[in-house]
């Protein structure tokens, strides 16, 4: 039986042990999957440990993701620009890190809801590891304009600068947005606290998507904000997990997941 792991910091809330079981009793493989948790100071112990055991595979979350892609010996393209890894393999005794978080927002996005992000206006809220996370994927997709809008507004400039290669990227601050866009992503972690970026209401019109990478057993804080300015359809963050995971066990099985029943599974809380 194949092992594998995510491992994380808390991480006894994490729902990948379930996501991967499913997947792999979907796929007819025989793995296990638990949760490790590594105490803050011994990530790189922890990992060596799991791999030297016979470790197949790693899933690597909160707070561990950016010490996950300086441990990395190799990484894929969008995890070396994501400066952080969820994704961890080792194959001629070499440790390959990937980032699967951005495919998995896009996925959610254009196969889950068949919502184009290609020639739209797109705005991404926060400047952190999260958004970081996801922004090439994201620009790939070559929306007519992707913003990304921060509290403090250097670190925005800091990220546009950094993906000006790969499509139009601008930086604002949050209170200078005016037009509606048709997608709005929250990659802030405002709602952890209950809380919605202060961002002006016009950023919503009738026909924007809403989109928390966030989740919750309700509805997001911002995801409501975003409700009650009209917008048109609001999703949380639980697509782009159950993707994200699919992503991965892509990486390690060599087979994609179906992930719609694991999705309809998740949201019924069984
Ligand atoms: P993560 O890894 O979740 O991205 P992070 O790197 O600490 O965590 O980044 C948190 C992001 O959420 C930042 O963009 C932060 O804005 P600042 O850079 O100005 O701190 C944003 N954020 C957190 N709470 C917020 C709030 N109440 N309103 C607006 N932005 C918030």
């Amino acid at each position: 039986m194949d092992i594998y792991a995510v491992v994380g910091n808390p991480v006894s809330h994490s729902k990948s042990p379930k996501i991967h079981s499913l997947f792999a009793a979907q796929t007819g493989r025989n793995i296990d999957y638990t949760a490790i948790q590594a105490p803050l100071d011994h990530f790189q112990n922890t990992v060596n440990d799991f791999f030297q055991s016979g470790g197949a595979g790693l899933n690597v979350t909160v707070p561990f993701k950016e010490q996950a892609w300086r441990l990395a010996d190799e990484r894929s393209d969008r995890a070396q620009v994501a400066g952080a890894v969820n994704t961890l393999s080792r194959s001629q005794g070499k440790l390959h890190g990937d980032n699967t978080d951005g495919t998995g927002l896009v996925r959610d996005l254009t196969e889950n809801n068949q919502i184009a992000i290609s020639n739209k206006k797109v705005l991404i809220l926060g400047a952190g590891g999260a958004v970081r996370g996801v922004l090439l994927p994201l620009v790939q997709q070559q929306p007519e304009l992707l913003v990304i809008a921060n509290r403090t507004v250097a670190k925005a400039q800091q990220l546009a600068q950094m993906f000006a290669d790969f499509g139009a990227l601008q930086a604002s601050r949050l209170d200078a947005l005016t037009a509606p866009f048709d997608i709005v992503i929250n990659g802030t972690s405002a709602s952890l606290g209950g809380a919605v970026p202060a961002i002006p209401p016009s950023v919503i019109s009738t026909t924007t998507v809403a989109y928390d990478m966030m989740y919750g057993t309700t509805t997001t804080a911002f995801n409501q904000w975003a409700k009650e300015q009209g917008a048109c359809l609001t999703l949380d963050g639980l697509g782009m997990l159950v993707e994200q995971a699919a992503e991965s066990f892509a990486i390690w099985h060599g087979v994609q997941p179906e992930t719609q029943p694991v999705l309809d599974l998740l949201r019924r809380g069984s």
